[in-house]
């Protein structure tokens, strides 16, 4: 399978709200839709109007029909908009996801190196919310995040999430 990786641009804010309720793990609770994510306030604000000047994203498409299969991007969220992952008002926030059918094939892991390049030359760390039961953490501390002390919470639903930092510089 092959596939490119390009910056996100405006018109793949469509694709970035399948790809948040991918990354909010909405499908395990029953009977969610995109349009659930599109409702819910503390999501919605990772992706509406994407494409904003302080917005960073990469999609990963397949070569043959250049359907997209996994996005990673950030937004500073900050002050009394602050996300799940906030640490503080310089930091963006990370969100990841690839389509169920692509993943554990390294397109993780590609648009992550290609998201810490350009968010090198912004921001001077990444932040991230991540549940205690979610493998990504391995895709996590293999690019450096590290949990942050006394960072565990509960999460939108009931179980513990921690947020981690990776410093860029
Ligand atoms: C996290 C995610 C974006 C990683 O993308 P990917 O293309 O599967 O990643 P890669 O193939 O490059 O790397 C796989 C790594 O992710 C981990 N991983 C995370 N979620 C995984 C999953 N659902 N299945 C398999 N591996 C997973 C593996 O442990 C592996 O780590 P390792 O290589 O250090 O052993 C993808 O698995 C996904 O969309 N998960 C659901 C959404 C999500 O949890 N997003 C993050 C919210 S904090």
């Amino acid at each position: 399978m092959e596939y490119s990786i390009h910056p996100l641009t405006q018109e793949d804010e469509p694709f970035l709200w399948q790809m948040l309720y991918e990354a909010a793990h909405m499908a395990e609770e029953g009977n969610l839709t995109v349009q659930d994510a599109m409702n819910h306030p503390d999501l919605a604000k990772y992706v509406k109007n994407w494409g904003s000047k302080n917005d960073i994203g990469f999609v990963a498409t397949l070569v043959s029909s250049n359907q997209p299969v996994g996005a990673a991007w950030l937004r500073l969220l900050t002050d009394e908009n602050q996300g799940y992952g906030y640490v503080d008002n310089q930091t963006p926030e990370l969100a990841i996801a690839v389509l169920p059918e692509y993943r554990n094939q390294g397109i993780g892991t590609q648009l992550l190196t290609h998201l810490l390049a350009a968010a090198k030359a912004s921001y001077p760390s990444v932040s991230l919310s991540i549940r205690s039961s979610n493998p990504a953490w391995h895709l996590y501390k293999r690019f450096g995040w590290e949990v942050i002390n006394n960072s565990e919470t509960i999460n939108r639903v009931g179980g513990t999430s921690f947020t981690m930092k990776l410093n860029l510089n």
